[in-house]
């Protein structure tokens, strides 16, 4: 898998890809990722990347031009499955678009920016606006950097124990249930008896139980959810 990320700010999304998962999956070539910055891909002498928007609203926008020269430039060197843009008001993100993008071989995500991005980007360049949440971030950086994540992680070969994203919260439409490790008792809380009794197909059923209890408790709504 190939994941294009074009961004005015780079340097936000480095960090999280740089680490643990996700930098052992670029190490054992699973995925690339390719961070991209806008103002290369600007033609005039201040490299120019956002603009005054036309209207009464305060705030810069990003401009279409070098995004366009961005997108074609990538789309002239391979297919692409997505493009993404990064912004609060689109498709709300979840566990069911993490497994399908962890499909595709080729994607591109634009982070947005500002008061956001001209919008004819969102009509003509985009396949699909992605918002990782009800709340509003500085810009979509952070964001891809939440996209790029959850999807590596699902690639196959990525998790060493391959079945252990397959036990995540939501990939049943369950949340996970509790886990615990060693000492079986602390300070008087104990560790529930069941899951020291050795008995694999009663702890299997605990944890079904469990699972079902938290989400009905915890989040009623995914029990909703086709
Ligand atoms: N950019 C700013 N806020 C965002 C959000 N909630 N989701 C995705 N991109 C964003």
């Amino acid at each position: 898998m190939r994941i294009d990320i074009i961004t005015v700010l780079p340097e936000l999304i480095e960090s999280p890809l740089n680490h643990s998962i996700i930098k052992r999956a670029q190490k054992k070539n699973l995925v690339t990722i390719e961070l991209h910055h806008l103002r290369d891909f600007t033609t005039d002498k201040h490299r120019t990347v956002d603009d005054y928007s036309f209207g009464p609203d305060a705030g810069m926008v990003l401009k279409i031009e070098p995004i366009y020269k961005a997108i074609e430039k990538f789309k002239s060197e391979r297919q692409y499955d997505e493009i993404i843009y990064t912004s609060p008001d689109g498709e709300p993100y979840t566990q069911k678009l993490a497994n399908y993008l962890s499909t595709k071989e080729n994607i591109i995500i634009l982070c947005g920016h500002y008061k956001g991005v001209d919008h004819r980007v969102r009509e003509n360049l985009i396949t699909r606006e992605i918002s990782i949440g009800d709340y509003v971030l500085s810009g979509g950086e952070l964001a891809a950097a939440i996209i790029v994540d959850s999807v590596v992680r699902l690639v196959p070969g990525v998790l060493s124990d391959e079945t252990s994203a397959l036990t995540d919260s939501f990939q049943d439409g369950l949340l996970a249930p509790p886990v615990y490790t060693r000492p079986a008792e602390f300070n008087g809380w104990r560790v529930p008896d069941i899951l020291l009794s050795g008995n694999f197909k009663e702890i299997e059923k605990w944890q079904m139980e469990q699972a079902y209890e938290r989400t009905k408790r915890l989040r009623p709504n995914l029990l909703n959810d086709d």
